[in-house]
């Protein structure tokens, strides 16, 4: 065993003879933060669902804390938010989570777990009657209520609006802080950007990309650097002290733009160029690829069907 929380080795999943899941193999540390990006149709829901054992593989080998997904051992230490659904339409909000949490050994206080989703108003409210977010936010609830090890959590802020994402971003990085293994999939790419540790992005069945964050946007990262300083800087001078590849523009006056691989040093060139010659270089701003840049470049510019 490899001691990942989980690994996933050659998975393959048909429909009606179509690869809808594909030689998908990944890992997951304890204790991160796991984004699984694709399109709609890329095969997130299917593959998560194979994870936590509600639908079965055609081939491959999953392993949930070390255990094949449908051992019995896993309810009580895995936590599941599927895409949709998952509750009981009569029961109350507070209820439903009280309910969960009876079967939980260390459960948290499901009082508490309301007020920090912001339910606390619509906890005596039927699952049927609350708003699709409020429901949502429910369905996460429900997921981590029992303090589980790993939680897996199918596009948890689709719908959300700004408020409920937001607490629903802060709960997952108290869950990470607990030392909890937390796998999301979104196609919300500040969401990755902002929780994730490591993501796979999968296209079509297959990982199209895998790594950090950081890793993912550095790759062939082209970048700008821009500044404003008094016009008519001598751009042919800077150009001299850059790497090469690099280019330098002024426009309009007193707008300048460096292009080319960002890294410290080549910020850090640019401030002393300034530096030597007595120029303050104001509203200095580095902007690198994002995330989205490289999910569009590797997904292509269509809709998916
Ligand atoms: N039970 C099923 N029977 C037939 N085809 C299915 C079934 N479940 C999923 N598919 C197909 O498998 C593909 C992947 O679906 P999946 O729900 O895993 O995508 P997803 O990445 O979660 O997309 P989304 O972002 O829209 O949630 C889709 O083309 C879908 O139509
Ligand atoms: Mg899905």
């Amino acid at each position: 065993m490899t001691g990942a929380a989980l690994e996933v080795l050659d998975l393959a999943k048909r429909y009606a003879g179509r690869a809808v899941v594909d030689c998908l193999s990944f890992s997951v540390r304890p204790g991160t933060v796991f984004a699984l990006l694709g399109p709609n149709g890329a095969g997130k829901t299917t593959t998560v669902e194979i994870c936590e054992g509600f639908r079965s593989a055609d081939a491959g080998e999953v392993h949930v804390l070390g255990l094949p997904p449908r051992d019995r051992s896993l309810r009580s230490r895995v936590g599941v938010m599927p895409q949709s659904g998952g509750a009981y339409p009569g029961l109350r909000a507070r209820e439903m989570l009280r309910l969960v949490a009876s079967f939980a050994a260390h459960p948290l206080p499901p009082d508490e777990l309301l007020d920090r989703l912001g339910l606390g108003e619509v906890a005596d409210t039927a699952y049927r009657r609350l708003s699709g977010g409020q429901q949502q936010r429910l369905s996460l609830a429900l997921a981590v209520v029992g303090r589980p090890e790993l939680v897996f959590l199918d596009e948890p802020t689709a719908g959300l609006d700004p408020q409920a994402r937001r607490a629903t971003w802060e709960l997952v990085e108290a869950l990470r802080s607990d030392g909890v293994t937390v796998v999301l999939t979104t196609h919300l790419l500040d969401e990755a950007e902002r929780l994730a540790d490591d993501v796979v992005i999968l296209d079509a069945g297959r990982v199209v990309a895998a790594g950090t964050v950081a890793e993912l946007t550095a790759s062939g990262a082209a970048g700008q650097l821009r500044f404003l300083a008094p016009a008519g800087l001598d751009l042919g001078a800077l150009l001299a002290d850059l790497p090469a590849g690099c280019s330098a523009t002024e426009s309009p006056a007193g707008h300048y733009l460096v292009e080319g691989a960002v890294d410290p040093r080549l910020l850090a060139t640019v401030a002393t160029w300034c530096a030597d010659r007595g120029v303050l270089a104001r509203d200095l701003r580095v902007q690198t690829r994002t995330l989205e840049d490289v999910f569009l470049e590797l997904t292509g510019p269509e809709p998916r069907a």
